[in-house]
């Protein structure tokens, strides 16, 4: 008796610990078809519709895509966004300056007019998901080269897209899913005009700095807001002083009575790319070639970077972001190889596809069907794998390079004159000269010759011979293999490193400008690389690709066959998907438990006056010391963040954390480090999504930064 009650007590543990977490990033269209009733069972109380419909106001109509990367919901009914603040990182360092230094200080804007605009910042509402599978592919069985195959495809999704937005004011895409078994539309509206209105001074917004980026536990307070502006009839504009706040459909209500351990949680956002379906054989790839290269080669420019930031305030400020981004990938990158070492993962591929190969074997028109897959994946992806890596690693080292990455922006203006072409070549030259204004703003001359002089070391330590542009035989005979040397004077002889030069050239474009870019010596390194990629790289790269292209397909569809029971989620595009999951803490070691949420006193634990990363404001420490957390704290404790099973990737921050009645309570901003190789295969016991609890956001605006009058926006439900 004694015996059985224990082990349906360890079973239940079982259960409890792993039953309730969901792979999966879902395609909001499908909820109800796939996901409600597996959500209801694990304790979500909404239906499918309150989350995403077309008919009534929905969760999905306040999430917006932010930026170029990131998600964001509006959680007033005056267009206010919530965003992480690393999200608004390169915006907030734009307005900072040595005397209003925004980033470091904290920026609130206490009236509307104190908002400040960021060019080029857009927000995008999707407005509705469509399944357009039979119109794309429509025809396409009837024709037999890949090729016309691919033109018909795009023809067909351009006429849809066309047919879609014409004179809707909407912008519309259309993305494959399931490698192009399936197709759908999403028609967004895209508004221009979005200001800042708050962020918390780096010491909270980016607590732990780069130490604790992707580390549980963790205490940073990554927020910032904006506010999306439209003109008098509530819809997109440009900039303008006269246009007004937004007046959204719909805005997240937020509740403050805080997220207990195992509570449902779900998240709504923009997932940008993952490869759960990749074989073996390419995880291989990744993790013996692509991924070690890469990191040696980001350890040497942010080793360059650093050196430089650290001698100089006004460097340190200038390449804030910069730094930031690079160190971002670069320590997911370590965290990923320790992963897929850590727990197998490369060897729980093989066992998988072993299984795979046993159940071919017990039956003979599958036999006859799929028995090739493996084999010819592991040909193509041997014959694939040093253009594979040259494909990713060139690319990686070549636009590291600053000024490279630049001029790459100049062969528009090339094409613009050799083709007579009609579009207005005013439009290409005024974004050249935007683009111009914006790289000198952040640009140090000589940190980026540094750069270069280890891009070229390393690139051709790592890649064959066969991939090396011409230039390596100058470097080599002409200056005796010193790439300082040559590096002198490649930046010496090029005019892109004087803005006043090239704005000259942009204010009077004419052919001899023409002659002036293809003979400037580092617009001819940029050609030569260009020229390998070309030549020696891309026609290999491109037709293995296009093999696996082929063989990726039927390999989904055989193994749905073989897990029939199994539902299969489409890898990440970066469109909007739902992930479920609950608030949960994990075992990153033997022996070792972590809770799933933190509090304000880990901040005071890890404070360190003389380490930037672990500075604590006074503001915030007096605080602490009073218990003064208003309505948001919880037992005497203020709490700072939290873990959950939900599966996100990079593109999920600032997506809004929900509880089961779909109340805002979280902000979502990173992964744990253990679980960052869930892009590749997701493990529901050790992966982990981290988020800011609510709470600690609204004790932030109202209690230390006094703008009250963002609360008095807010629906709050406590
Ligand atoms: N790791 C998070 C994400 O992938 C946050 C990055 C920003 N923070 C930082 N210290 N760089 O984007
Ligand atoms: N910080 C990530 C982002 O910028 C989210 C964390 C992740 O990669 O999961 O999207």
């Amino acid at each position: 008796m004694r015996k059985s009650l224990l082990l349906s007590a360890l079973f239940l543990h079982i259960i409890i610990r792993t039953g309730l977490s969901v792979e999966g990033m879902w395609i909001p269209l499908l909820i109800e078809k796939f996901n409600i009733k597996d959500m209801q069972e694990k304790g979500c109380r909404l239906a499918a519709e309150d989350i995403y419909s077309i008919n009534k106001a929905c969760l999905a109509d306040a999430v917006i895509l932010f930026g170029r990367g990131c998600t964001g919901e509006v959680i007033s009914p005056d267009g206010l966004v919530l965003t992480n603040h690393h999200c608004g990182y390169s915006r907030i360092q734009a307005h900072s300056t040595l005397e209003k230094d925004y980033l470091n200080e904290g920026f609130w804007a206490f009236t509307r007019s104190e908002e400040l605009p960021n060019p080029g910042l857009t927000a995008s509402f999707l407005i509705r998901i469509e399944d357009v599978t039979q119109m794309v592919l429509q025809g396409t069985d009837s024709i037999a080269g890949r090729i016309e195959k691919e033109k018909h495809i795009d023809r067909s999704i351009d006429q849809l897209i066309k047919i879609t937005t014409d004179r809707t004011g909407y912008n519309a895409e259309i993305k494959p899913f399931y490698f192009g078994k399936e197709y759908y539309m999403f028609v967004y509206q895209t508004f221009r005009d979005i200001r800042l209105v708050g962020a918390p001074p780096a010491s909270i917004g980016k607590f732990g700095g780069d130490t604790d980026n992707w580390i549980w536990p963790r205490h940073t307070g990554d927020f910032s807001l904006f506010r999306i502006y439209a003109d008098s009839t509530n819809s997109p504009a440009d900039y303008s002083p006269s246009n007004i706040p937004y007046k959204p459909g719909n805005h997240l209500k937020i509740s403050i009575k805080g997220i207990r351990e195992n509570d449902f949680t779900m998240i709504l956002g923009y997932p940008a790319r993952t490869n759960e379906y990749l074989t073996s054989h390419e995880l291989k790839i990744i993790s013996n070639s692509t991924l070690p290269r890469k990191i040696e080669l980001r350890n040497a420019i942010l080793d360059i970077m650093k050196n430089a930031m650290d001698r100089n305030p006004e460097i340190k400020l200038k390449y804030a972001s910069k730094y930031a981004g690079m160190a971002n990938a670069w320590k997911k990158w370590i965290g990923v190889l320790q992963g897929f070492e850590r727990y197998n993962t490369i060897r729980k591929k093989e066992t998988f596809e072993e299984q795979f190969r046993l159940w071919l074997n017990r039956n003979p028109d599958n036999q006859e069907k799929y028995a090739y897959l493996l084999p010819e994946f592991s040909k193509t992806y041997s014959e694939l794998e040093p253009y594979y890596f040259v494909n990713d690693y060139a690319s990686e080292a070549i636009f590291h390079v600053e000024l490279i990455e630049y001029v790459s922006g100049f062969t528009s203006l090339l094409s613009l004159m050799s083709e007579n072409q009609e579009e207005e070549p005013e439009s290409t030259i005024n974004k050249l000269k935007s683009r111009t204004e914006n790289f000198f703003k952040n640009y140090e001359v000589e940190i980026d010759k540094e750069i270069f002089i280890k891009v070229l070391e390393l690139y051709s330590a790592n890649v064959g011979q066969q991939f090396l542009p011409d230039f390596y035989h100058t470097i080599h005979q002409k200056f005796r293999g010193n790439y300082r040397k040559f590096a002198d004077r490649i930046y010496k002889k090029s005019f892109f490193t004087d803005k006043e030069q090239i704005m000259e050239l942009l204010d009077h474009y004419s052919n001899a400008s023409v002659r002036k870019i293809i003979s400037d010596p580092l617009f001819r390194i940029y050609s030569s690389f260009g020229e390998v990629y070309r030549n020696k790289i891309f026609p290999q790269y491109d037709k293995l690709t296009e093999q696996l292209d082929d063989l990726y397909p039927e390999y989904l569809a055989a193994l749905m066959l073989m897990q029939p029971d199994k539902l299969f989620y489409p890898d990440a595009n970066f469109t909007m998907r739902m992930t479920y999951g609950k608030a949960e803490g994990y075992s990153p070691a033997d022996a070792v438990e972590y809770r799933y949420n933190t509090t304000l006193k880990g901040i005071i634990e890890k404070e360190d006056p003389e380490v930037y990363d672990y500075v604590v404001p006074e503001k915030l420490k007096n605080l602490y010391e009073e218990k003064d957390f208003g309505r948001y704290g919880a037992n005497g404790k203020m709490p700072v963040c939290f873990i959950a099973s939900n599966h996100t990737s990079g593109g999920n921050s600032g997506s809004p954390v929900l509880d089961a009645d779909g109340y805002l309570v979280g902000l979502n901003f990173d992964r744990n480090w253990e679980g960052t190789m869930n892009d590749f295969m997701y493990d529901p016991d050790i992966c982990r999504n981290i988020s800011l609890d609510i709470r600690y956001v609204l004790f932030i605006i109202e209690k230390y930064a006094g703008a009250d009058h963002i609360i008095g926006e807010l629906t709050i439900i406590d």
